[in-house]
């Protein structure tokens, strides 16, 4: 039976941590989060997001925009929040309405108040390994891998999913700790022979039920970034969790796993963009 891993009780760690530091250091801090259109799920996030900043100590701005914004609209508000000493952190909460081109907007926003770290200037130091900012998610999934107290150095690690927000980077993060990694996509070649090769399994695909047992080694940690509504509209993530649980070592639940330390890391991001700025 694996030991599940308590996302909401890590993040609250990391979110106390910043809350003190703010508090000692009598700092002021702003992060603005921006949101165009009507998307439900994007509107829940953004919601969260304001509630971790109020835990925090950190002032938020929310821009909710119409689907209707226009890429310059948008792109005038982000210069103008570049300019604004009040706001340290940037956030555009993605997916945005098809006439604006995510890739200009990301481009737009000032790497030093990139708290998501999904400017090429951010990508590209995590590549070298040289980062003001790590990306949220991978970064919160770290955390809760640390808080096994498992050493990731030499274990095989298996990554599946290659987006720039989740896969990609989280390969990254494991790399800087020596683990050997290997990202997986749709494209593999016998997915489960490579996904059972993993002491540590990271899965980042976006579809309820996709990782059963016969992909999972035993003993193996696993940790499950999807964020999926089943046939009942019920949250849950990418692992069969029932039948996966018995065979790991440790597992993330969906709810209460990897989305909450998501939240905390950009809190940590917001607050390492006022230093970078002071
Ligand atoms: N949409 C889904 N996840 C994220 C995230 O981490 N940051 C932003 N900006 N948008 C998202």
């Amino acid at each position: 039976m694996a030991k599940l891993i308590d996302g909401k009780a890590v993040s609250q760690k990391v979110k106390d941590e910043v809350r003190a530091e703010i508090e000692s250091k009598g700092l002021k801090v702003g992060l603005a989060v921006v949101i165009v259109g009507n998307n439900q799920a994007s509107r829940v996030y953004v919601n969260n997001k304001k509630k971790a900043c109020e835990v925090c100590g950190i002032q938020s701005f929310e821009y909710a925009l119409p689907e209707e914004t226009t890429e310059k609209e948008l792109l005038d508000l982000v210069d103008t929040l570049n300019n604004d000493p009040k706001v340290n952190g940037i956030l555009v909460q993605l997916p945005l309405p098809k006439q604006i081109n995510e890739e200009n907007v990301i481009a737009r926003i000032s790497p030093i108040k990139d708290v998501d770290a999904f400017h090429a200037v951010n990508v590209g130091k995590i590549m070298i390994g040289n980062y003001s900012f790590l990306p949220c998610t991978p970064a919160g999934v770290m955390e809760l891998i640390h808080s096994t107290g498992t050493d990731v150095t030499g274990k095989e690690c298996v990554v599946i999913g290659r987006s720039n927000i989740v896969g990609k980077p989280m390969a990254m993060l494991l790399l800087h700790e020596n683990a050997t990694v290997t990202i997986c996509h749709s494209r593999t070649k016998d997915l489960a022979a490579v996904c059972r090769r993993a002491d540590i399994l990271v899965s980042a695909v976006g579809k309820a039920d996709f990782v059963t047992a016969d992909m999972v080694k035993d003993g193996a940690i696993v940790i499950d970034v999807g964020m999926n509504r089943n046939a009942e509209n019920k949250l849950c993530g990418d692992v069969k969790f029932d039948e996966v649980e018995p065979k790991a070592s440790y597992i993330t639940p969906v709810p209460g796993g990897v989305g909450p330390m998501t939240i905390a890391m950009l809190m940590k991001n917001t607050l390492a963009a006022k230093y970078l700025q002071s």
